[in-house]
């Protein structure tokens, strides 16, 4: 079939991209061009989605039949959607759980009984809860809203697992939240996402899913072990406890990333999944995730991507001296 990335050059859209080939589809991208080409095999259209003229210029006689949307973040962007593809069979939008009123902190209860956003805030949560009525509105029964909770795998110009490699790989004292090593966390591997998104949407599935891994699939510890063993770094974990971390001003998820408080930690990592796990969304081993994650990370030679002007993630190293003095 005809399937449009909407995305699809840079991280989880490149993954959508590469998985709707594999699985025999003529795929097109429509992104701006500023995050680079698309996979080998689709064409690549150009445009900005916030321009109402870009997209059905872009696509000219070409009519999808489904689209996977891995790029909307603004409204404007969403009613464009909205105006050029509600005829689609099946469209499969990546939303996130930001979308949900109350989450964070959570917990996040099975999709039909959590309220989203109504307001008319121009922020990350609202905007993706906007787009998923106008878009759904649009498109009708074959809309799918994948809420999608941390993302990881090969491509993620985010770096937040990245962060963690490349400061186990280094070695040394390294700087842990105490409290939080024992959390449970869940994540979901961009590769297993992409291939479930273009296979919903190929079947024209509906509804909202919250898409990420099984609650407590790890913990904080479990992931940065792994990290550790993935990249053999002689590491030895500091664990220093929230407290002393919130007084030195870390902040939760930028310095440490994935760290959140325990106050929050607790009911934010706390996803149903149910109706993910009936719809097939897979897990692959945690250690696969990793280890290709790594493999990419050191021959990744692109300048760093920031579509959302979003500062590194890391803990500044004059901070982390700071902590680890006298400990
Ligand atoms: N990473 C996470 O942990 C996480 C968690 C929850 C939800 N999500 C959601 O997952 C999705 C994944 O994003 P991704 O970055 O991996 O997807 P992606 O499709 O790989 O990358 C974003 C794409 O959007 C294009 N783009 C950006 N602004 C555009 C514009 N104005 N017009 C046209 N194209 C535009 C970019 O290309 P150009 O720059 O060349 O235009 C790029 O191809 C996002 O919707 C995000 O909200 C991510």
């Amino acid at each position: 079939m005809r399937l449009l990335v909407l995305g699809g050059t840079a991280f989880l859209g490149r993954h959508v991209t590469t998985a709707a080939l594999d699985r025999g589809h003529e795929v097109a991208t429509f992104t701006r061009g500023v995050s680079g080409d698309p996979p080998e095999g689709a064409r690549p259209l150009h445009g900005d989605r916030d321009d109402p003229d870009a997209l059905p210029a872009a696509l000219g006689r070409w009519r999808p039949d489904l689209v996977v949307d891995t790029s909307c973040r603004t409204r404007a962007a969403a009613r464009n959607a909205a105006a050029v593809l509600g005829g689609v069979a099946g469209y499969a939008f990546v939303s996130s759980l930001n979308a949900y009123r109350n989450w964070p902190p959570g917990p996040v209860g099975a999709e039909d009984g959590e309220p989203t956003w109504d307001s008319e805030d121009d922020a990350y949560g609202p905007n993706k809860a906007f787009a998923e009525r106008v878009i759904g509105t649009a498109v009708g029964d074959g809309f799918l809203t994948a809420r999608a909770g941390l993302v990881v795998g090969p491509y993620d110009y985010v770096y937040r697992l990245g962060w963690w490699l490349a400061r186990t790989a280094r070695g040394g004292r390294v700087v842990v939240p105490d409290e939080g090593m024992d959390q449970p966390i869940a994540l979901v591997d961009a590769r297993d996402l992409a291939g479930w998104l273009v296979a919903l949407a190929e079947r024209g599935q509906g509804g909202a899913v919250n898409a990420t891994g099984p609650a407590g699939m790890t913990t904080l510890a479990g992931l940065l072990d792994v990290c550790r063993d993935v990249t053999g770094g002689d590491v030895e974990w500091v664990r220093v406890p929230e407290a002393d971390l919130e007084a030195a001003g870390v902040q939760p998820w930028q310095h440490l990333p994935l760290w959140l408080p325990q106050a929050t930690a607790r009911t934010a990592w706390d996803v149903d999944t149910s109706r993910a796990r009936e719809l097939g969304l897979a897990a692959r081993p945690l250690a696969a995730s990793v280890a290709d994650t790594w493999a990419w990370q050191q021959t990744d030679t692109r300048p760093r991507y920031s579509p959302m002007g979003l500062p590194a993630p890391g803990l500044p190293a004059d901070l982390e001296a700071a902590l680890l003095a006298g400990r």
